[in-house]
């Protein structure tokens, strides 16, 4: 049975860095007019109200995204995500956070195809809601992301993006999501994955992003950690983003923005980022540049 509630954690630097890469990713997208599909695999409660019993329990927002909400020297790369965030906030004050689903909703235009798995039964009901009046191009669904996203690939847009952020509380969810990757790549080889990975002591949690290097296309590797490696009872120190077939703007908005987020969220002096791509993924930088 499924025990993780993201609400707990919802605007931590996890959610940052994850929410940064998945907006600058939205907005390529809808640079050209050509609808796409959307699939979030794990999608959570779709929007999270940061005075709630979770919320405050943890305090996880007041050294994420509280940290960045009045700030006002943030480096453009990241003007997308606090755009976005402005909008689930009018008003000044940050009262809500918004999950991948309503990121997703925001950037997504009427043309465009969304697709929400979530299994808890509790997020499930909240994301239904949240969506209820979404209209025919949302679907929320109660089902195992992995195997929905079997059968949407490939779309028919033959545009899309799928974001897989499990929260691992099941060690089989890291082959699942090697597997699914692969599997994804030879149904729909042009589509763009991003994946969400934990930093966490455990051979499944480091080798991961070393499997999906071995996978063959183009992939960026974005990390963010805000303090020294996680000892016992002090939860994760970091995590990052692997994303394949990235759009070619977003090694050059990560460079801009990585830097300047470790700077703001560094809970001590060891926090610290990094940024790498796949040889062919450097090669289509420059070619764009
Ligand atoms: C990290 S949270 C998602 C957060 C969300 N993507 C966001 O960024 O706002 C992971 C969610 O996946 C759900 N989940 C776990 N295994 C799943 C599966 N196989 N299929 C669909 N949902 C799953 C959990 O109940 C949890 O709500």
């Amino acid at each position: 049975m499924l025990s993780y509630r993201h609400a707990y954690h919802a605007g931590n630097h996890a959610d940052i860095l994850k929410h940064t890469v998945l907006c600058n990713c939205l907005q390529h997208l809808n640079a050209k007019d050509k609808p796409y599909l959307l699939l979030d695999t794990h999608a959570g409660a779709g929007l999270y109200a940061l005075d709630s019993e979770p919320a405050r329990k943890t305090g996880e927002y007041i050294d994420g995204i509280a940290r960045i909400w009045n700030r006002t020297d943030l480096p453009p790369a990241l003007h997308t995500f606090l755009a976005a965030l402005q909008v689930c906030n009018p008003g000044t004050k940050l009262q809500r956070y918004p999950g991948s689903p309503w990121l997703a909703g925001h950037f997504a235009r009427p043309v465009d195809s969304l697709r929400f798995c979530e299994l808890h039964s509790t997020d499930f009901a909240l994301l239904r809601q949240e969506f209820k009046e979404a209209g025919r191009r949302v679907r929320v669904e109660q089902s195992d992301g992995f195997e929905t996203m079997k059968a949407l690939l490939p779309p028919p847009q033959r545009r899309g993006l799928v974001l897989i952020d499990p929260s691992y509380e099941i060690k089989s969810d890291y082959s699942r999501v090697a597997a699914a990757i692969k599997d994804g790549l030879k149904r729909f080889a042009t589509g763009t994955f991003l994946v969400w990975l934990p930093f966490l002591p455990t051979l499944e949690a480091r080798s991961l992003p070393e499997k999906l290097k071995k996978l063959p296309a183009d992939w960026l590797y974005a990390s963010l950690s805000v303090q020294a490696s996680a000892t016992r009872g002090h939860g994760m120190n970091g995590s990052a983003m692997f994303v394949i077939n990235p759009p070619w703007t977003l090694r050059a908005d990560l460079e801009e923005a990585l830097p300047w987020l470790a700077r703001v969220l560094a809970k001590d002096d060891a926090a610290n980022w990094s940024l790498d791509v796949s040889a062919d993924a450097g090669k289509l930088r420059s070619q764009h540049a």
